[in-house]
């Protein structure tokens, strides 16, 4: 008999990570901006919808391989960047490499990662890695940076364009969570809360030389989490504009992608400047409270760029079925944010497979009782809601 399993599903992986998490790194990962209707609006908007059954022709083989980007690849999930997923674990980026690829899905590494492109292809060649780019106001910075995720072996760039400023979170403000953190009376007893967490993971991390930093920017830019970036150099840029893609575009000869597209107009734009894709994204309800959301505008993207055009999303997803109603949307391939986060608080990097496993099992047993036998079949099935 084998052992009980932590979790099986992503609201159990949610509760551990909860219990062994400090509150404002939970509740970091976890909520949204202002009155957090983005976040209500995901989850009724997949609740919502539902499908019609075809339930006589039933399907013996589910085949969950999908197409995008040019390649056949075994499953439409891929890990989304997320910021600072080092002081979920202890090393969490390497945790999360590692089980990258033993369930063969990219792990999209953040700029804002804690540890370095380098560091995580050093330890895991085996990994598919792919970058997201935040850009830094020093150009000469940022191309230097674009050079070394190419050293790197990475082919695949998300440019994240949906981030024009800066979102209001008053519970990061009210837990003392930021960029410095700060020691507070607050967080002091946060972490006394949380001895697993302080012990394991920021325990180990002092006993290694210190707090984790975010790994891109030069040391003495980025010291640990509890210094503050003041070099006006690595600020972010974060309103881009066509000119700055054709320009980035020119530089980076591997594939480009936008995440963070909304809008057909913008998804046409970033086709014309030479993207090879984009992500339909609303960054997880995280940025701007009252965003459409991916589900509600991917068809009209998919009918403006057409059907060979590679288009990922993201947003909201937490079961194998929210997965497939983005896929009969208009998605080629799905991101996923804070499911592989709970995992591995849950569980390390086994916890991350488990996460993937069970999605991927969700997604299957949906298709089966859908009558659907693969993903493009998805497209065609009857919807209501
Ligand atoms: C803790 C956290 C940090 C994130 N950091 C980044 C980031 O650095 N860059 C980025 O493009 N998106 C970032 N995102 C957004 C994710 O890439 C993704 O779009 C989103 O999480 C998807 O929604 P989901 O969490 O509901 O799956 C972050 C998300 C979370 C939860």
């Amino acid at each position: 008999m084998g052992l009980r399993a932590l979790f099986l599903d992503f609201e159990e992986a949610r509760a551990r990570a909860k219990s062994f998490l400090p509150r404002a790194l939970f509740e970091y990962i976890d909520r949204g901006t202002e009155g957090e209707q983005a976040l209500v609006a995901l989850r009724s908007g997949f609740d919502a919808r539902r499908v019609v059954p075809h339930v006589l022709r039933p399907v013996s083989q589910i085949d969950l391989s999908a197409r995008y980007l040019g390649d056949q690849r075994r499953s439409p999930l891929i890990i989304a960047p997320t910021a600072l997923a080092g002081l979920v674990r202890f090393d969490g980026e390497v945790l999360m490499a590692r089980a990258a690829a033993a369930a063969q899905v990219p792990f999209v590494v953040s700029t804002q990662s804690s540890t370095s492109i380098e560091a995580i292809a050093g330890q895991v060649p085996q990994a598919e890695l792919w970058f997201q780019l935040y850009v830094w106001r020093d150009r000469t910075q940022t191309w230097k940076l674009l050079d070394r995720i190419a050293r790197c072996g990475v082919e695949t760039l998300l440019l994240t364009v949906d981030t024009p400023g800066s979102p209001k979170k008053v519970h990061n403000a009210r837990n003392g969570f930021g960029v410095p953190l700060k020691p507070s009376l607050t967080l002091s007893l946060d972490l006394a809360l949380h001895p697993r967490w302080t012990v394991g993971v920021m325990g180990r991390y002092l006993a290694q030389g210190g707090l984790p930093s975010y790994g891109h920017y030069p040391g003495s830019v980025a010291k640990a989490v509890t210094a503050a970036i003041r070099d006006e150099r690595f600020a972010l840029d974060m309103v881009l504009d066509n000119a700055f893609i054709a320009e980035l575009r020119r530089r980076w000869s591997g594939r480009l992608l936008l995440k963070g597209i909304l809008s057909a107009g913008d998804a046409v734009q970033a086709f014309e400047e030479g993207c090879d894709g984009i992500v339909v994204s609303s960054h997880g309800g995280r940025n701007h409270d009252s965003a459409a959301q991916p589900l509600e505008v991917l068809p009209g993207i998919r009918r403006a760029v057409g059907t060979s055009a590679t288009i990922l999303a993201d947003s909201g997803v937490q079961r194998g079925s929210d997965a497939a109603k983005l896929l009969a949307a208009g998605a080629d391939a799905v991101l996923l944010g804070r499911a592989p986060l709970y995992g591995l608080a849950a569980d390390g990097e086994g916890g991350v497979v488990t996460m993937l496993d069970q999605l991927a099992e969700e997604l299957r047993a949906f298709m089966a009782f859908t009558g659907a036998p693969d993903l493009g079949a998805l497209s065609s099935c009857q919807w209501v809601g």
